[in-house]
């Protein structure tokens, strides 16, 4: 019964597959083989869009090497106050820009909304020396497991863009959230407004495939370099390249994603019918109920993996609980976690 989080689960047999099909003879290396360029044009047809693709290591390589593009000597990236570039990474963002500040936006849920957002910017006026707001982050789908729609993400860069700002999603849940608003990766990036995407495949079944996914290369400078000099540039890229390949055939990802959403849906609604609160909607693959520090300890006690969240809400009884579901999880663990929450 893992649910600490998806990136416990392993790789998928046909991303392991795909990096054994390609493990045959010599290939360029620094992503100028034609695995690289033909995954790279699969991007351009996956987002209907004359995408760049720079592949990293790290979700965190990513987003904080799309921010550096954009850096400006007092620089403010807006983001929600549970975004990962703001509370779990490190400080990478404001380590490789130089020092642009994170600008906690208020939160409700994991998301932010347009007003609020409108209202931070305007605490910020032009030549003022509090700060230049320069790029605005959005996590898709959000740390608390919730997910923007297309029209939510359009009001969000329409008021960001009304300053300019750069507008980067953070998509280390892309396909989950995607998957759970049914509409295309176009509709959910650029026809939105984001500029740069950080397109996470590590946690819905790659081994480690991230990438940096460039809609406005305007808005953005010098990755390549920035990449290459943070160490995110891969000499066997076709390895990275071969997990894409394997990721998108045949919409794998979409039915690795299907199925994590749909584990998180039977899991919440388990919970719920068992009398248990849950902080935030379900909408992707994360699930956090409210619950007693005796089922916990039942489940911690019968092999249960998962982290307390009390961020998420705590009383004197209760705290939240983060269960996130993968490609991986199996229905029977679900249930059994359910049966014995259940008391
Ligand atoms: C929302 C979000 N963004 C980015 C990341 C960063 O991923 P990585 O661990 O690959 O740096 C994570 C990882 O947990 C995440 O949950």
């Amino acid at each position: 019964m893992i649910f600490a989080s998806d990136n416990w689960a392993g790789a998928s047999q046909p991303v392991i597959d795909a990096m054994i099909r390609h493990n045959t003879g010599s290939a360029p290396a620094y992503g100028t083989d034609p695995l690289t360029e033909r995954v790279t044009q699969r991007f351009r047809d996956i987002f209907e869009h004359d995408v760049s693709v720079l592949f990293t290591a790290t979700g965190t390589g990513a987003n904080a090497l799309a921010m550096a593009g954009c850096a400006r000597p007092a620089g403010l990236v807006m983001t929600s106050g549970t975004a990962h570039i703001h509370c779990d990474e490190w400080g990478a963002t404001e380590f490789y820009t130089h020092g642009m500040k994170l600008v906690p936006v208020a939160t409700t849920k994991g998301r932010i909304s347009a007003g609020d957002l409108a209202r931070e910017i305007g605490k910020y006026p032009e030549g003022s020396r509090f700060g230049v707001p320069v790029a605005l982050s959005l996590t898709q789908a959000s740390e608390c497991g919730t997910v923007y729609t297309p029209a939510e993400v359009a009001a969000l860069t329409g008021a960001a863009k009304t300053r300019g700002m750069v507008c980067h999603m953070d998509g280390a849940r892309f396909a989950n959230a995607l998957v759970h608003l049914g509409c295309t990766p176009a509709e959910m990036t650029w026809k939105a407004g984001i500029d740069i995407l950080s397109f996470g495949a590590t946690k819905n079944g790659c081994w480690c495939a991230e990438a940096m996914v460039v809609f406005n290369p305007d808005r953005v400078r010098d990755l390549v370099t920035l990449r290459a000099r943070a160490g995110h540039l891969f000499s066997k890229s076709r390895f990275v390249a071969a997990q894409f390949d394997g990721y998108f055939e045949g919409g794998h990802w979409l039915d690795l994603a299907g199925h994590a959403n749909a584990m998180a849906r039977r899991l919440s609604e388990g919970l719920a019918a068992a009398g248990h609160k849950l902080a935030y909607p379900v909408q992707a693959n994360e699930v956090f109920p409210l619950l007693d520090l005796a089922t916990i300890a039942r489940l911690r006690a019968a092999g249960a993996a998962f982290y307390e969240w009390p961020e998420a809400g705590s009383s004197e009884d209760r705290v939240a609980v983060r269960l996130v579901t993968s490609f991986a999880t199996p229905e029977a663990d679900v249930d059994r976690f359910v049966e014995i929450a259940g008391g």
